[in-house]
């Protein structure tokens, strides 16, 4: 049998990790390269050996020379391209959020189960080693029951004002919340029945992009525990990261804490200030793509390749969205939202 074949919907910043991946799989073929910007699909497919590129995403997904696709559009552009591509009988990874309603999620995971096909959403901090270490010492029961995760995942000034064209159509609750969300439900191993949550807006509005700046939110959980997640897009540019990841699992009998991004593992200091490099997430490593947020494509790749079912699937996507869009609700009304399931 030959390669299977994988596709690219969505070729900007995250989509090129996706397209290393692929192509460096050995049992993979990078076949197709899908982008609106001919100019970007061209030099995403001429650097990674796509057999052919297009703007028109309905090509792919009629493409019988196409066995799997990642849908790495914007956030509010996931449902249709995943919909279509699903009932075309495409095996799928979607970049998170999965999708930005609860019946858009549904909509997808409902076309990939009638036709069969693999759905995966890419929660890639489910490969980082730190977070996995802390996964397996709670499994184990080092650290008693989780009481209690402090979580803040949030974001320079660069990324709405700069980095993302279509920041006002998502938000930091969506971009970075919905890692933020995965993450503590993974560690405490439930979703979480009734949020709280604050946000505030006017510091980004003032400066172009109309999106709130920053969301608070207290997550409480059926077996007693509570998580509070913070996600923002206000931190200064000069910060010495883009990102900033911090994590406190309180167990009744011990504690973990992690902090990805000033772990000061590569520390670099010139004549624009001091920045730490990335480490865990994305170096290559003598030209090979390694770090998590290419473990987990890789990790498609293999279920695809060896008929095997991903481990974060569609349902996971939806639970994250059902509790951000509570999240959202409860921002809005200034009242805790108890979510039904
Ligand atoms: N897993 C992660 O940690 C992670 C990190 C960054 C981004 N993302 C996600 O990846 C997705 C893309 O983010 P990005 O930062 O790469 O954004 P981006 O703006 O850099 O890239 C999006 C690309 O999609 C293309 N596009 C838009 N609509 C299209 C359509 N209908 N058909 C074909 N191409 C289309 C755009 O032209 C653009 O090149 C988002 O959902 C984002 O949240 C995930």
């Amino acid at each position: 049998m030959g390669k299977k074949r994988f596709a690219l919907i969505g070729a900007g910043l995250f989509g090129e990790i996706h397209a290393k991946a692929y192509e460096s799989h050995p049992e993979a073929e990078f076949a197709v390269v899908c982008d609106l910007n001919r100019g970007r699909a061209r030099e995403i497919a001429l650097k990674y050996h796509a057999r052919r590129y297009c703007t028109d995403w309905r090509e792919v997904i009629l493409d019988p020379g196409v066995d799997a696709i990642s849908v790495a559009t914007p956030d509010f552009a996931h449902t249709e391209i995943a919909v279509a591509a699903a009932r075309a009988g495409k095996h799928l990874l979607v970049e998170k959020p999965l999708a930005m309603t609860v019946e858009e999620c549904e909509q997808i995971i409902g076309a990939a189960k009638e036709q069969k096909v693999k759905l995966m959403v890419d929660f890639h901090n489910r490969w980082s080693p730190a977070f996995h270490e802390a996964h397996r010492l709670l499994g184990e029961g080092e650290l008693g029951d989780p009481r209690f995760i402090y979580f803040r995942l949030s974001n320079t000034t660069f990324v709405p004002l700069k980095m993302l064209s279509w920041a006002e159509k998502s938000s930091s609750l969506w971009f970075l919340g919905s890692h933020a969300i995965d993450m503590v439900c993974w560690l405490i191993g439930e979703w979480p029945h009734r949020v709280y949550a604050v946000s505030r807006r006017g510091v980004l509005t003032e400066k172009g992009v109309d999106v709130p700046d920053l969301f608070h939110s207290t997550l409480e959980f059926p077996g007693g525990a509570v998580a509070s997640v913070e996600n923002c897009w206000l931190l200064p540019e000069s910060a010495p990261s883009v990102v900033d990841l911090k994590c406190e699992i309180v167990g009744s009998e011990a504690t973990i804490n992690i902090d990805t991004s000033s772990n000061r593992t590569v520390e670099i200091a010139d004549a624009k200030g001091l920045r730490y490099a990335e480490m865990l997430g994305g170096s290559v490593v003598h030209g090979r793509q390694v770090g998590f947020a290419v473990e987990s494509i890789r990790h498609f790749a293999d279920c695809v390749v060896n008929d095997r079912e991903p481990l974060v699937p569609g349902e996971v996507g939806l639970e994250v969205t059902r509790v951000a869009c509570a999240i959202e609700r409860s921002a809005e009304t200034g009242e805790p939202v108890v979510i039904e399931r």
